[in-house]
């Protein structure tokens, strides 16, 4: 499919299901894929704007608790709590570990940094937010938690990798088909806390 016809057929059947955000498909992708979100689950939803990842937690998580946390505004959804914070502050960090004030089940990231025109730094600055997620995890998900991440292929990649790695039992990467095949985007799937 090429470009344009990726976005009208991922604008429309998002327009058709009420979805806010074509990303909207890739959480349905992943979840299909690893099976994270459950009834009961405290869910964590870092760059949630306009709130697609939201609406398909919600659909799918019962009697659990989900925050999104974005710069920008979230129009309401019922049934989950948004902050507006830049993620990389630590009073937006703070005001997370508040929230919940225990241990959580998954943490979502599709943070992307503002697009610059160069791709490098895109990717560079997106991978820092990946790379802050990762570390902030340790602190907050429990021990059989997941977190998923966007990240980018990139020269940071491998450090990213390393990371994960060293703190999670196991890592995978996926690339969901809603996902456009030229853009560099993945995502990165890391479950079990190793310490
Ligand atoms: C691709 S959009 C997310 C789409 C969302 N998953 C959905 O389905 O509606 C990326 C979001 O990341 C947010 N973002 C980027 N950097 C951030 C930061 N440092 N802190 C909080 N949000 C950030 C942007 O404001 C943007 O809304």
């Amino acid at each position: 499919m090429d470009n344009k016809s990726y976005q009208d057929h991922f604008f429309k059947k998002a327009k058709d299901r009420g979805y806010r955000s074509r990303s909207a498909f890739k959480l349905i992708e992943l979840n299909k894929k690893f099976k994270f979100l459950k009834n009961g689950t405290k869910l964590l939803d870092l760059g949630s704007f306009p709130g697609g990842w939201c609406q398909v937690a919600k659909e799918n998580v019962k009697n659990g608790k989900i925050l999104g946390v974005d710069k920008k505004e979230v129009t309401e959804i019922k049934g989950i709590k948004f902050i507006i914070g830049d993620f990389l502050q630590e009073k937006s960090k703070i005001s997370i570990l508040k929230y919940f004030n225990t241990n959580i089940d998954v943490i979502l990231s599709d943070m992307a940094s503002n697009t610059t025109g160069n791709k490098n730094l895109d990717a560079i600055r997106t991978n820092e937010l990946c790379l802050s997620v990762i570390n902030f995890s340790l602190q907050l998900l429990n021990k059989k938690g997941v977190l998923i991440s966007k990240i980018f292929m990139g020269e940071d990649f491998e450090e990213i990798k390393k990371t994960a790695k060293k703190n999670f039992k196991k890592i995978n990467f996926y690339k969901p088909d809603s996902s456009r095949s030229e853009s560099r985007e993945t995502y990165i799937h890391c479950s079990g806390l190793s310490t």
